[in-house]
């Protein structure tokens, strides 16, 4: 089976209206998905949705298959057994993921051991070799401190490791290169490309650096306001973007692939979602809206992907 994750019709709520809006996302093995869109369209609530690691008060309804298995289904239990396994989030802010109460060593350590059956000394070597490949200096030390005692760079580098220690079918990976110069960032990016070939692993990347998008991701899903509203193979988005916020986004780009190009702002906001606009979401700010974008817009399939716009569909 190579379908790794298969999401129906999601829709998150905090209380003030959906920030995801009945999403439709499906990755099999070895895709690398690369999803951006402005700050607040619902990114990462999208991550911590997969995960099931939604804050207190957050309402979801949908459905979310990982592996076959229907994700919300899952017991406590057996949630825990799957999560830093075979699916992992590197959290936005680099070191969320990590407990300021214990040692570095200790976190890795114990995340390997919940899940292998290892020895204290083999599940060591793990963290070492880990730590060692995402370019921590002196590792062997660095196993005995406390998370404040790291520089933010370097907190972001240790939750890497963490998450990719047990090679997990499906990386979540949060703005993962932000706190890292260009020298670390390479270096991380080829590690999850080994991940994803060598491991026969998924992942999603949020970036807002088009540079890592267009170095590791074979397939790009634009997000506005909850919703997908573009999605295609990498080349082919960059080449030609189709909906009119992609390319507002993309338009301040002519030497895309550079490390380090940021997504573009544009003119206007995203909407409040206790208040969204009738019909196309991005009406308000669309350059070339029209009377039929006051209806709600079709997903026009296209090959590789799709996009949300009346001005795609056929007729
Ligand atoms: N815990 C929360 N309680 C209430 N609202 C929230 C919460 N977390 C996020 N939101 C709201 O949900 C929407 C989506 O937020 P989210 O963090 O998922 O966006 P994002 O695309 O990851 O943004 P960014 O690029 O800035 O990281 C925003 O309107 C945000 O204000
Ligand atoms: S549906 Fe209309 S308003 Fe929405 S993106 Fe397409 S052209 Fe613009
Ligand atoms: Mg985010």
């Amino acid at each position: 089976m190579s379908e790794v994750l298969d999401i129906e019709a999601l829709t998150v709520t905090y209380g003030r209206g959906p920030v995801v809006r009945a999403l439709w996302l499906r990755l099999a093995r070895g895709d690398v998905l690369g999803l951006v869109g402005e700050s607040g369209c619902g990114k990462t609530t999208l991550g911590w949705s997969i995960l099931g690691l939604l804050p207190s008060g957050a309402r979801m309804d949908g459905t979310i298959r990982f592996e076959g298995a229907d994700l919300r289904s899952l017991d406590g239990r057996d949630r825990r057994r799957l999560l830093g396994d075979r699916l992992a989030m590197i959290p936005q802010g680099g070191s969320g993921a990590l407990d300021p109460l214990y040692r570095i060593g200790d976190q890795i350590v114990e995340t390997i051991l919940a899940h292998r059956h290892v020895s204290r000394s083999e599940a060591r070597a793990m963290a070492l070799r880990q730590l060692r490949a995402v370019g921590i200096p002196d590792p062997e030390a660095r196993l005995a401190s406390y998370p404040h005692e790291l520089s933010g760079g370097m907190r972001q580098r240790v939750s890497i490791a963490t998450a990719l220690v047990l090679n997990p079918s499906l990386l979540i990976a949060d703005e993962p290169t932000s706190a890292l110069d260009v020298t670390i960032q390479a270096q991380v990016l080829a590690l999850f490309r080994d991940l994803i070939h060598e491991h026969a692993g998924a992942a999603i990347v949020i970036s807002h650096d088009l540079g890592v998008v267009a170095q590791l991701c074979n397939r790009v899903a634009v997000m506005y306001a909850g919703q997908i509203v573009e999605e295609a193979p990498v080349d082919q988005l960059f080449a030609e973007p189709r909906h009119p916020y992609t390319r507002s986004l993309l338009a301040a780009h002519p030497a895309l692939g550079r490390r380090g190009d940021r997504l573009a702002t544009i003119p206007g906001t995203v909407p409040d979602p206790a208040s969204p606009p009738a019909g196309c979401l991005f009406r308000p700010r669309c350059p070339v809206a029209m009377a039929a974008c006051c209806r709600e817009p079709p997903w026009v399939e296209q090959p590789g992907g799709g996009v949300r716009c009346v001005r795609h569909a056929a007729g």
